[in-house]
């Protein structure tokens, strides 16, 4: 196994028959080579540093109802929250004062978000802290509306691809959605300039090696700024409820898989990893992830954007978290930095 992971360091590629080996082998020392060639690439580019992103969770409506997903329109037994630009321009600067210089406005597809509202709350964002990045993690846009989010100041997208396979991908998602879609909102996204971040659940219910291998060529194709995976983790009401959690060891292998093949890629060790593991995070970053995303969402509305099951982090307050995982990267001898954390030229 060593001269695969050799080759897949040296050319970042590997040929599909390796990469079976590879995502499913067991041997703890080769798992354990992998990860250390990972950690390696990862401190070559990024040192000990470990960017941090403020995630400010603005809405838990959503029009959507993904097989897996806890804010699924179809779940009726939720309550329902948005936050409004105040709101929003408060966790920035509860933010800033904590060290944040990217924030990350994610929820789900909420149509109360138009067009002329966010470009508002981003001439706000950007007017108020100049120096800092804003993603948007929104859902499925129209060529249009991306546009004018990106010339009012938004500097990246996260729109995970979910699954590269249209098959698997009808298998995670009702037939109102198009993967075609899916994939054509990523190729947009990078036209109009974005920093565009792709990913996607590992270990999600019917996923087969051969889809992780088509997931791994799809982001070869797409050449994404960021990609973000994590365990599916079941949600109590949705149709995956039964449905087994993906795994600590499968997720790690796979950012270290993608750290050899995207050496400069912004990778974060999410808070679903934080989620099935105790120090699911901290084994994230020594597997080659440099993100991590602290929760800025005001407390009182952290539990209602539950996507799955026993999320972390959904009772303290900002500070909170910024501490504990401040403390949690020096206890592996990593360090958070202030700074924008843009890629890597
Ligand atoms: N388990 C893990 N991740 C999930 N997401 C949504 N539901 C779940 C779940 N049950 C992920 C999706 C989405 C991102 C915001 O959260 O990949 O793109
Ligand atoms: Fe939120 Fe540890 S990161 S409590």
């Amino acid at each position: 196994m060593n001269n695969i992971i050799e080759k897949l360091k040296k050319t970042q590629d590997l040929d599909d028959n390796e990469l079976r080996q590879l995502l499913e082998c067991q041997n703890t020392d080769d798992i354990e080579y992998l990860r250390k060639s990972a950690e390696m690439v990862r401190q070559e580019h990024y040192g000990k540093d470990v960017y941090i992103r403020g995630l400010i969770e603005i809405s838990n409506f959503c029009k959507n109802n993904c097989y897996y997903c806890g804010i699924r329109a179809g779940n009726k037994n939720t309550d329902r929250y948005r936050l409004s630009s105040e709101q929003i321009l408060d966790c920035c600067k509860n933010g800033y004062a904590l060290g944040f210089r990217t924030f990350v406005l994610q929820g789900g597809e909420d149509a109360y978000y138009s067009d002329e509202l966010l470009c508002s709350i981003l001439t706000q964002i950007k007017n108020n802290f100049p120096d800092c990045a804003v993603t948007l993690s929104l859902g499925e846009r129209s060529y249009e509306s991306y546009k004018k989010l990106y010339d009012a100041g938004a500097d990246r997208y996260l729109l995970r691809h979910e699954t590269a396979s249209p098959e698997h991908y009808s298998r995670l998602h009702p037939d109102s959605m198009s993967h075609e879609n899916r994939l054509k909102c990523l190729y947009d996204l990078k036209k109009i300039g974005f920093q565009t971040g792709s990913g996607f659940m590992v270990g999600s219910p019917f996923q087969t090696t051969d889809n992780l291998i088509a997931d791994l060529r799809f982001l070869q194709k797409l050449k994404p700024a960021m990609i973000g995976i994590g365990p599916f983790v079941s949600h109590h009401e949705t149709p995956f409820a039964d449905f087994e959690n993906g795994t600590l060891e499968l997720t790690l292998k796979l950012i270290s898989i993608l750290r050899l093949m995207f050496p400069k890629v912004l990778l974060p060790s999410t808070t679903a990893l934080g989620t099935i593991s105790p120090t699911g995070r901290e084994k994230g970053i020594l597997a080659g992830a440099n993100v991590v995303m602290p929760n800025l969402s005001p407390v009182m509305f952290r539990k209602l954007y539950s996507l799955y099951d026993d999320k972390i982090c959904t009772g303290e307050e900002a500070a909170e978290c910024r501490n504990c995982l401040n403390n949690r990267m020096l206890s592996i001898g990593y360090n958070i930095v202030v700074s924008r954390g843009d890629i890597k030229e």
